[in-house]
Formats: C-alpha cells, sequence, structure tokens
C-alpha cells in the first residue's frame, strides 16, 4: 500500500509515513547523497527530529533510522551538515574525519547545537556545549535558526538566520566568530554559495528560505567577511518560485568551494520542501485522508547568467532526471500548428509525464499552455498569458481543494523570449506540477490532488494560433 497512494507522487522522494518540512543536512559524502529533514511522527508539525534518507544518484531513496530526537534542551530545528574531511575539529577519532551537523535547537529561544557522526549519519552524538546562540552578535535577536556552513578561504563559515541574517566564520568549527549582521534581511533557511556565473565571476548567492535571492559578493570589509549585494539586488530581490509549493531550500554541502584564487566549486545542487506553511498544508494529510505529508520538489542544478547588469539564477532540474524518461512511448512534434481546437494530445494520457514546449506566438494569440490531469471537471492549466505578460499555473480545479488560499491562481510577469518565444519545461506528477520557462530562470511548483483517473492532456491556444516544438516523455516512478 505505500509509495502508490492516490497522492504520493512517484518520481518525487516524499517520506513514507509521518510529518516531514524542510530539507536539513543535505550533504554528499563517500559516494552517497544524503537527505536529513525536519520530521515528527504524525500528520502535522510537532516536537521536530531530523529523519533521514539515503541515495547514490538523487532519484531513489532509502530511508533510514530517525538521526536525531529532541532533548531536555528543546526540539531539533533545521540546519545543516558539512564533512569534516580534514578533522579540523578533532572531533573524530580517525584522521579522515567525519560528518558534524549544526542543528538549531528550540527551546527557551534559539540556539546552534553541534553533532558528530563516525559511521556516515547513521548515529550521531551531541556536544553539550553550545556553539553559538542568539546573545553573541549586536543584533541580539531571539531568532536564531537554520545555521548553513560551507568552507571558503581556507576559513568555514556559518549564515544563521530566523530573523535577522547573520554570518560567523571558524577555523575548528567548533568556536565560531561573528562577522556581519544584516538587520534588514529577514529570513528563515539561509542560503549562501558561489556560482561562477557564464561571464566566468565567482558570484555569491543568497537564498531567502528558497523563496527569494540575491546576488553579490563576498568579502572582507574593514577585517570582516561581509556579504554585498550588487547594486541591482541591494532593495529588490529575484523571485526563486511563483507557485506555494517550494520552500526551505538548501543546497548539498559537496566539498570545500576553494579560494578566490583556487577556486574548486562543485555543480550546486538545491532542494525544497513541496509545500508551505499556509493553512491547507498543515491539514493536507487528513483531509486527503493519508499517512504521510511531506513531499520534496525535484533536485535542482544552479547556474547564474547575465543579463545586461544582472545576475539571473537559473534553477534547472538535474540531468539524473533523463534516465527516468521512456523514451519508447515519446511523442514529438516540431514546427505543428496549434488551433483552437486541436485534437493534437488526445491519445497522450498519463499521470508523470514530461513536456518540453517552444511556442512561437503571434500578436493576437491571446494564451497558450497546457491543461494537464484533466478529467471530469478536473483540470491543471499550466499557460503563458500574452496579453498580461505573465505565466500561470492555475490548479483552482485541479481536483480535491484543501481551503480558499488553494485555489488562488499563482503567477508571474514574464516577458517573451528576446526572438519572440516561450519556452516551458513542465513536470507532472500524481500530486504536483513544476514549470520551468525563460532558459529556468522562471519557475512554479504547486501541488495538486487531482483523482486517479484525471488523465487527460491538451495543448490550448486561445486568440490566434500558435507554431510550436513539443516533446513529452512519461516518467517511470522512482518506487517500484
Ligand atoms: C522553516 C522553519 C525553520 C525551522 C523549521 C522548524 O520551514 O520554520 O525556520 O527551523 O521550519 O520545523
Amino acid at each position: 500500500i505505500y509509495y502508490n497512494e492516490q497522492y504520493r507522487d512517484q518520481y518525487h522522494f516524499s517520506l513514507k509515513e509521518g510529518w516531514a518540512n524542510d530539507p536539513n543536512g543535505l550533504v554528499y559524502y563517500n559516494g552517497k547523497y544524503h537527505l536529513f529533514f525536519q520530521f515528527y511522527d504524525d500528520l502535522q508539525w510537532g516536537p521536530m527530529h531530523w529523519a533521514h534518507a539515503i541515495s547514490t544518484d538523487l532519484l531513489h531513496w532509502k530511508e533510514f533510522p530517525i538521526a536525531l530526537y529532541p532533548d531536555a534542551n528543546g526540539a531539533m530545528f533545521s540546519g545543516s551538515i558539512v564533512a569534516d574531511i580534514h578533522n579540523d575539529s578533532g572531533l573524530f577519532k580517525s584522521d579522515k574525519g567525519g560528518l558534524i551537523a549544526f542543528i538549531s535547537v528550540d527551546g527557551n529561544g534559539q540556539r546552534v547545537k553541534l553533532a558528530y557522526s563516525e559511521d556516515e549519519g547513521i548515529t550521531w552524538t551531541k556536544l553539550d556545549k553550545i556553539i553559538v546562540d542568539w546573545t553573541e552578535d549586536e543584533l541580539k535577536s531571539i531568532d536564531f535558526r537554520d545555521p548553513k556552513v560551507f568552507h571558503w578561504e581556507n576559513k568555514w563559515f556559518m549564515v544563521v538566520a530566523g530573523g535577522p541574517l547573520r554570518l560567523y566564520s571558524s577555523d575548528n568549527l567548533i568556536d565560531w566568530e561573528p562577522e556581519s549582521n544584516y538587520p534588514d534581511i529577514d529570513t528563515e533557511c539561509p542560503d549562501l554559495y558561489p556560482i561562477k556565473a557564464d561571464d566566468g565571476k565567482i558570484k555569491w548567492v543568497l537564498s531567502r528560505g528558497g523563496r527569494y535571492y540575491k546576488v553579490g559578493d563576498l568579502r572582507k570589509v574593514n577585517g570582516k567577511w561581509t556579504y554585498l549585494p550588487d547594486d541591482e539586488y541591494k532593495t529588490k530581490d529575484g523571485l526563486m518560485n511563483f507557485g506555494k509549493d517550494s520552500y526551505a531550500a538548501m543546497t548539498y554541502y559537496i566539498q570545500d568551494f576553494g579560494t578566490e584564487a583556487n577556486p574548486t566549486l562543485p555543480d550546486i545542487i538545491e532542494l525544497n520542501w513541496m509545500n508551505c506553511w499556509d493553512d491547507y498544508a498543515k491539514i493536507a494529510a487528513k483531509k486527503l485522508e493519508q499517512d504521510f505529508n511531506g513531499t520534496f520538489n525535484l533536485n535542482l542544478k544552479l547556474d547564474l547568467k547575465k543579463e545586461g547588469d544582472t545576475y539571473l539564477l537559473m534553477q534547472s532540474p538535474i540531468k539524473k532526471y533523463e534516465e527516468l524518461r521512456i523514451t519508447s512511448e515519446m511523442k514529438q512534434w516540431d514546427n505543428v500548428t496549434i488551433t483552437k481546437n486541436n485534437d493534437l494530445l488526445n491519445d497522450f494520457k498519463g499521470e508523470k509525464y514530461e513536456i518540453i514546449a517552444t511556442f512561437y506566438p503571434s500578436k493576437s494569440t491571446e494564451k497558450v499552455g497546457f491543461r494537464t490531469r484533466v478529467g471530469n471537471d478536473e483540470e491543471t492549466l499550466i499557460y503563458y498569458d500574452v496579453i498580461n505578460e505573465k505565466i500561470v499555473i492555475d490548479r483552482s480545479k485541479s481536483g480535491k481543494m484543501l481551503s480558499d488560499i488553494f485555489k488562488i491562481v499563482d503567477s508571474q510577469a514574464m516577458k517573451l523570449n528576446a526572438d519572440g518565444s516561450i519556452d516551458m519545461h513542465i513536470f507532472v506528477d500524481r500530486a504536483s506540477v513544476e514549470v520551468f520557462a525563460q532558459d529556468n530562470t522562471i519557475i512554479g511548483a504547486n501541488v495538486i490532488y487531482p483523482s486517479l483517473n484525471s488523465l487527460g492532456t491538451s495543448v490550448f491556444v486561445e486568440g490566434e494560433e500558435v507554431k510550436a516544438n513539443i516533446t513529452i516523455y512519461p516518467l517511470k516512478g522512482i518506487w517500484e
């Protein structure tokens, strides 16, 4: 019965049973990807644990025993893990080091604690000592959680927030020094990482919970390490996801980022919790009569491209997903004309598939896109609104409506590409849709709860017909 429930995504990871929210402690170590996540053994949020799953390909996962339990100090809120492969901390018996987790402990204020593991994350020893707490920097803000640790310029760094952002540094992962703080940058689950942009420059992306981002530099100013957003990002942020169901992003700790002179930048891979804190998420499991509530979005590879003076974040599904394509059942059309009453996809039925499309609208095209998971009075629309220049996911008739907020249609302003086209890459799963547009700089994710037999798909246009290239791949599930 598990993994085949009516509202269980078939190629996105979800926990078997219970509640999950933020991804925690994402780390690649000895050939394995570790995904820890906020967990409670119930259908709703409660005293937080860290649960644990392991994968070798980021597609297929196996759950392991709960890694961290709440204790007398409080609940185990979100945090990160690094591989201390040179035993900088001195905590490990072996020179080869091990894994170190930085955990927010929530209980009578918030503070960061540390736990270490000598057996690849299966068992953990908590250090009694508090590593850093909210009283230690000038801001004295009691919201002090979600530490994310990385290594750069031969130093360890930690961003921590929950309220305002702070940056700390350390040589040994145990003693931490405040470097700088940002009263105006308020966020949960901060993340900070370098990416070599398409112009060859190393730029630092600051993610605010996977919802918003800034691009800038990480530099010493008056002897203190400081994050300096580019002019374009000083007062406003880029949007990371226009759909509601993508939050608390974290990137994998894969290796030391190296130094400015000698960077060793790995691919940056990010994962979000496919949900949000709106009313419907909290009640979903009960309303849907299922034993789990916690799914994660597609794994995304992050890149930066420069447009004019602005660096834009590209979030692309990792290549690995191509291995799920059932190529023998692929359908493809080149330069096909999409008319109002087309029956192009009449024969195509599916609950899990991928669509790659480019449309060439004319001046009098009004809307163009796809109807997915179509059934009796059910459909989820993903389209471009040419008149209002925006991309839209409309789940207001997608199936079970969990609340009024659930019905709200999500959209983001978007221009046509420079050549007048629109590109859309869509992933449909049993209980979600994700869309990537404009070279993966605009993305949206929504959960949906359609009937199992709502399997129809169509391409639609309003106003004048369009030319299109469309490829569809049915996808294999990961649970089989
Ligand atoms: C984000 C968050 C974090 C916190 C965790 C608690 O979703 O609120 O800030 O650490 O969830 O579960």
